[in-house]
């Protein structure tokens, strides 16, 4: 059975282009967004990576560490770092895992054959401080990945373990958010600003 939301994100040890790393030691403290990409010097690959060096300020604003993989070798991935950072604007400043023995990606579940070949899919997991899998991505080869909507989840999954709330379809930070199901309208009103109660099963707030 595959990985589900909930569940404790297997650790492993693996060579990076940062050395090697166990990975629940390495994230300790901090959110992970774990991604695999099909490989290395390809185009839709190399406009994702270089993104999310992009966005590393991004990232470290919201407590989160970013960590790729592919199959390929270690070698592999510093030959074409170079090409990531001069087509995203911004070195590489993440470690990519190298996974040729597919270890990773088989405990991960990220190589779906058939989708082409043995090589991973680009599967994205964000995990919490506590190791938890809090949201998993699968897109196909063929579609490149939107970090933003990465950051935003980021966002959705903090804002919502921080207060009593719900986020609402194609939500964004500052958004009004949707009063938590389990609470009272009386006591929404205690907790949130502005709840407003348009059903009674759908009671919307001032994002806290
Ligand atoms: C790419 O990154 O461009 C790519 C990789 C594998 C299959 C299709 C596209």
């Amino acid at each position: 059975m595959g990985l589900r939301l909930g569940d404790i994100a297997p650790d492993f040890s693996a060579t990076t282009t940062d050395g090697e790393i166990t990975f629940h030691e390495w994230k300790q403290g901090s959110w992970a967004v774990l991604f695999s990409h099909p490989a290395d010097f390809t185009p839709v690959c190399t406009t994702e990576l270089g993104r999310t060096a992009a966005l590393r300020g991004a990232f470290d604003e919201r407590n989160t560490k970013a960590i790729a993989l592919s199959v390929d070798s270690v070698d592999d991935h510093r030959g074409w770092a170079p090409d990531i950072g001069e087509v995203g604007g911004t070195a590489l400043n993440f470690p990519i895992i190298a996974d040729p023995e597919r270890k990773v990606a088989e405990l991960y579940d990220m190589i779906h054959p058939g989708e082409g070949d043995t090589s991973t899919v680009r599967s994205v997991f964000i995990i919490d401080p506590s190791n938890k899998i809090r949201l998993t991505l699968t897109y196909p080869k063929s579609v490149g990945r939107n970090f933003d909507e990465i950051i935003r989840i980021i966002d959705a999954l903090q804002a919502t373990d921080a207060n009593p709330i719900a986020t609402p379809a194609d939500w964004k930070p500052g958004q009004r958010v949707i009063v938590s199901p389990a609470l009272s309208t009386e006591d929404a009103k205690g907790k949130l600003s502005n709840v407003e109660e348009v059903k009674p099963y759908l009671r919307y707030a001032d994002a806290p």
